[in-house]
């Protein structure tokens, strides 16, 4: 099985960024767990600023890939664009989150990406991710 994680803006920060919502592990820290622990799954990870890379990545795994585990960040509440690549593509996608995005702001409860995923898991920090693959499994 072939999976990727793709992960948007401000996500290279982990661990430094705003610790007391998003924790203090980095998230390199947190894939070299993951790929140890999930030997069986091919498990790839990309992290862009930009929303055009992330939509090219979606485009480009989204047609041979098994999954995408999408956190697409800030632009998960702006970009028609993810939106519309996830509609474009084969693979399945599941939406993720480390914070609960339903009980922080309002414009943190509007979402271009769940209308399209397969799922959305939510709130449960890191683990969030490990759900994600649980779900693919
Ligand atoms: C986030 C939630 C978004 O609202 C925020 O812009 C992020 C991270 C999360 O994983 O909790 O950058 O996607």
């Amino acid at each position: 099985m072939k999976l990727i994680i793709i992960n948007g803006p401000n996500l290279n920060l982990l661990g430094k960024r705003e610790p007391e919502i998003y924790g203090r592990n980095s998230f390199e820290d947190f894939f070299r767990t993951l790929q140890m622990k999930y030997r069986d799954i091919e498990l790839e990870y990309f992290q862009s600023n930009v929303e055009g890379e992330l939509i090219s990545k979606i485009q480009e795994v989204g047609f041979s890939y098994d999954g995408v585990i999408l956190n697409a960040a800030a632009y998960t509440h702006t970009s028609i664009g993810i939106g519309d690549a996830i509609k474009a593509i084969e693979t399945p996608v599941i939406e993720v989150h480390i914070s609960n995005t339903m009980e922080r702001e309002d414009f943190r409860h509007v979402s271009y990406i769940s209308p399209v995923a397969k799922g959305v898991i939510l709130g449960f920090g890191l683990q969030s991710y490990e759900l994600a693959i649980h779900s693919f499994l």
